[in-house]
């Protein structure tokens, strides 16, 4: 990880179509987020942190695991989006789930969460560890930390020759990705960012969603995603929007996927959790 002084601009933008596309993104990796949460000990009655909350998923899975004794503050950035997270919180009934915007490693917060979770949000964090040395100062002690981040560079390794134009999807993805300042390798980082931060050694695991049948959401999800990345990708000079051909980008891959008989890997996801001693 590369010692940054600024954080990552948001590579994937700010506009109603990302919004869906987080939603669309949090039903693919749900599984993988619930298991996390159920090894890492969220449960019934506990108030627990959300950092960087976008369209509330993560926060209203939390909900479900803490229950209507328990409590969920999410914090984001973005008040916009916040929006959306605090509508669809109300839509399923939750009373308990508030969302506050703001820069999560300033903002003033109490002290007494039983836990602080967060995915996908350390990669845009100019220093996490040191995000992570203030944010830990929120809990009480016995307190959980529980971060769920992607993997990027080790996504190269799932090139193949008979792959091309998802080969070409990976070196331009990380390439907006590097150019925007995001941390290619937060998932393999995570545990030096725990340990850094002061916290014990974390419980990992690696997880992705693949798939190849035709009616797979993951297709569309790829493709909506560089619809998301396409204008900074103009701006940083790496390709059009008419090289990325957006609009039958996602019946593409799946073609390709169904020839090379090669699955869709999306990209993958490191959790990483531990708890402060009592
Ligand atoms: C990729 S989204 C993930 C949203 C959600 N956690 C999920 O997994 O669906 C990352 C979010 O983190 C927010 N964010 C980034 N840095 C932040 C910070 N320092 N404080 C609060 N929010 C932040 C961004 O605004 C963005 O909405």
């Amino acid at each position: 990880m590369s010692n940054q002084t600024r954080d990552a601009e948001y590579t994937m933008g700010r506009s109603a179509g990302e919004t869906e596309r987080l939603i669309e993104q949090s039903q693919l990796y749900d599984d993988v987020t619930r298991r996390f949460f159920l090894r890492s000990g969220i449960a019934k009655g506990m108030k627990v942190l959300d950092v960087g909350s976008g369209a509330g998923d993560v926060a209203l899975t939390v909900a479900e695991f803490v229950g209507p004794d328990g409590t969920v503050i999410g914090i984001d950035v973005n008040p916009d989006i916040l929006k959306t997270a605090q509508d669809r919180a109300d839509a399923a009934g939750f009373a308990n789930v508030e969302f506050i915007a703001g820069d999560v490693r300033t903002l003033e917060l109490p002290n007494d969460f039983d836990a602080i979770v967060g995915r996908l949000v350390l990669l845009y964090m100019a220093d996490p560890a040191e995000a992570l040395k203030k944010l830990v100062t929120h809990l009480r002690s016995g307190g959980i930390v529980a971060f769920q981040d992607t993997e990027l560079a080790l996504y190269r390794t799932v090139t193949h020759p008979d792959t091309p134009l998802i080969n070409q999807l990976i070196e331009w993805g990380l390439a907006v990705f590097e150019g925007s300042g995001a941390h290619l390798n937060m998932g393999m980082e995570l545990y030096r960012v725990f340990v850094d931060a002061g916290l014990p050694e974390p419980t990992l695991h690696f997880e992705a969603p693949m798939g190849g049948p035709e009616d797979w959401p993951g297709f569309e999800y790829l493709a909506n995603s560089f619809r998301s990345l396409v204008p900074l990708m103009e701006a940083y000079g790496i390709a059009t929007a008419e090289d990325v051909d957006i609009d039958t980008l996602a019946e593409r891959i799946q073609v390709e996927v169904a020839t090379s008989k090669r699955p869709l890997l999306l990209p993958p996801h490191i959790t990483a959790h531990t708890s402060l001693p009592a």
